[in-house]
């Protein structure tokens, strides 16, 4: 079952936003994980680095981003901006984002 507000049209939206956006430079495409970013299409729940996978959970770990000092591979380059990019995506943009990545997890 789909979470509360998430919708194929949100889906779409956020996969947009998603690979227009720099998640897509660390995360790979498609969430497959790169050099700079780990995957967000998990093999296992339990691979949830900063959450348990929930949708609310996800909309807040881009908006709060993981700064240097709560990264779980310190030796990560760089760590994540609070809303994921420069300029920072808006709300509605995080929750589109967020149903995609959760949309990845659930499919
Ligand atoms: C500069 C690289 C970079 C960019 C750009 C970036 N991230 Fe991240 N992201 C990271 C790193 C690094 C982590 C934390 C890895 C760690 O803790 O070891 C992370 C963590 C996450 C997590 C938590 C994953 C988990 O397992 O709990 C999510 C969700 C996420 N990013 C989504 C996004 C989204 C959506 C965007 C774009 C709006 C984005 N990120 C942009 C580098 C990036």
């Amino acid at each position: 079952m789909m979470p509360t507000g998430v919708t194929p049209a949100l889906i779409a939206t956020g996969d947009s936003i998603y690979h227009a956006n720099a998640c897509a430079r660390c995360h790979g495409a498609k969430g497959v994980g790169g050099q700079n970013g780990p995957p967000l299409a998990k093999a296992a729940p339990a691979a949830w680095l900063h959450s348990t996978g929930k949708y609310e959970e996800i909309i807040a770990t881009i908006t709060q981003g993981v700064p240097r000092a709560a990264l779980k591979d310190t030796t990560r380059r760089f760590a994540m901006n609070p809303r994921g990019s420069n300029p920072p995506i808006n709300d509605d943009a995080v929750k589109a984002v967020a149903a995609y990545i959760w949309k990845l997890n659930n499919p």
